[in-house]
């Protein structure tokens, strides 16, 4: 699989040629001003929840390429609502076979406010299954005892998970999440975008190799192979 990294949440992964965009935040994002969101294509967008900083961009790229929008029964009607109708609702514990694959919607600890002030549903995870490999996107959560369910539906080759703290996670939450999943790639995200979730990337770094893990930071704009 390849994976390109947005800046703060967003990151995008191609499975079997179709393009998946995630929790798209770039306009309003100083570290990603390098990269033109009006040049992002596009199959899918899958939310995490409503909160402006992973939804900012959804629906003018929605608008713009005509993709799928994926989201919790509540953010679907709130983007209906937005001019964006080609939505799949789904909420926690559901899956759906995709034309890549298949998603299943995990519980994630957080909240899940939209930024005009409706309510968006509860937060949500996704683990993705598919002919290349799985994944599972955690979205913004606390470590929870829930994520131990994980490699019992799938065998992972990459976990994506925030390390940035105070809203999220942090490193050593983190690392203990990856141990919950049975995974040792980690793609960090979450972190330096305010100032309220500053790292130190090279402690995180070595944090996750302590425990016999990789952890990914990738560039913004940067494509990796994963
Ligand atoms: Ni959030
Ligand atoms: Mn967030």
């Amino acid at each position: 699989m390849k994976l390109t990294f947005y800046g703060h949440s967003c990151f995008q992964v191609t499975i079997g040629g179709k393009k998946i965009l995630f929790d798209p935040f770039i306009t309003y994002n100083e570290l990603a001003k390098d990269i033109d969101v009006n040049q992002i294509e596009t199959d899918y967008i899958f939310l995490s929840h409503g909160h402006a900083d992973h939804i900012a961009d959804a629906v003018s790229i929605a608008q713009r390429t005509g993709c799928k929008v994926v989201a919790s029964w509540e953010i679907h009607e709130w983007l209906n609502k937005q001019g964006v109708g080609n939505t799949h609702p789904m909420n926690t514990g559901g899956k759906w076979k995709f034309d890549f694959g298949t998603v299943k919607c995990t519980v994630a600890q957080h909240s899940s406010g939209l930024p005009d002030g409706s309510y968006g549903g509860n937060p949500m995870g996704f683990l993705f299954s598919s002919g290349e490999g799985n994944f599972y996107y955690s979205g913004d959560t606390a470590l929870t005892l829930d994520m131990q369910l994980i490699p019992t539906w799938a065998k992972l080759d990459f976990a994506v998970l925030p390390i940035g703290d105070n809203f999220t996670m942090d490193v050593a939450d983190a690392v203990r999440a990856a141990d919950f999943v049975q995974c040792s790639t980690v793609v960090g995200v979450h972190y330096n975008t305010f100032g309220f979730i500053r790292i130190n990337e090279a402690e995180a770094r070595a944090a996750f190799g302590a425990s016999g893990k990789q952890l990914l930071l990738p560039a913004i704009g940067e494509t990796i192979d994963i």
